[in-house]
């Protein structure tokens, strides 16, 4: 079976990382990883990288004297690898324009929000905030605005009376480590698209939301 190239990009723990590792170790998993790369040179995510045998490098954006270094010198690590697809998991960099559009349709992100609601940081506490009854995660294809690309896979979680934004972060995370790998095998078998800014699935467009995960 031909598998799908990824490069996946971290800043952190790595545990959405962790699921694509788990997904492309089953033998029916139509994609690889060919490398991890790391903004931040202390990201555990490059040590269950190291620990699957999978090329790591750091870009570390302290090293830049601006983002637009910073970005041209990841887009040239990430081109070494010849990525089909680039998928950014617990990635905490804004990436510019220029670079978004270098990866065009090949570039995904895992957001935890049921997106349009909450994009950018501490959505968990948001949303308890706003008195939601319920939460979830997102998996986008990136565009030039802030977690604000077309939606491919949306899953859905209660929010208890009891909970803090840690109880519901990790309720979120785990509906995280299922629909990022459904996301990276639709593109790898070459059936999830994006086109004219809409998310096709086997060439419907895919409702805004996303197909919704079962829960
Ligand atoms: C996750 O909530 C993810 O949605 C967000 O970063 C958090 C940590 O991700 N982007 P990971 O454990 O590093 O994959």
């Amino acid at each position: 079976m031909r598998r799908c190239r990824l490069v996946v990009l971290i800043s952190g723990s790595g545990s959405n990382l962790q699921a694509l590792i788990d997904a492309c170790s089953t033998e029916d998993f139509p994609a690889s990883i060919a490398a991890v790369i790391s903004n931040r040179p202390d990201a555990g995510g490059l040590e269950r990288a190291r620990g699957a045998g999978i090329p790591t490098a750091v870009v570390d954006h302290k090293s830049f004297p601006d983002r637009f270094d910073f970005d041209r010198a990841l887009l040239h690590e990430i081109d070494r690898y010849e990525p089909e697809l680039v998928v950014l998991a617990g990635f905490m960099r804004i990436l510019s324009a220029d670079f978004v559009r270098h990866y065009a349709a090949r570039l995904m992100n895992i957001h935890p929000s049921l997106l349009p609601l909450y994009p950018g940081l501490h959505t968990h506490q948001r949303a308890l905030e706003a008195g939601d009854t319920a939460h979830g995660a997102t998996v986008h294809f990136v565009s030039e605005e802030l977690d604000g690309g077309p939606a491919i896979v949306q899953s859905r979680v209660p929010v208890h009376a009891a909970d803090t934004a840690e109880t519901l972060a990790a309720r979120v995370l785990l509906q995280e480590h299922r629909i990022y790998p459904h996301a990276v095998r639709l593109f790898a078998e070459g059936r999830l698209q994006l086109h004219n800014g809409r998310a096709l699935l086997d060439g419907d467009a895919l409702p805004a939301a996303g197909l919704l995960f079962p829960g």
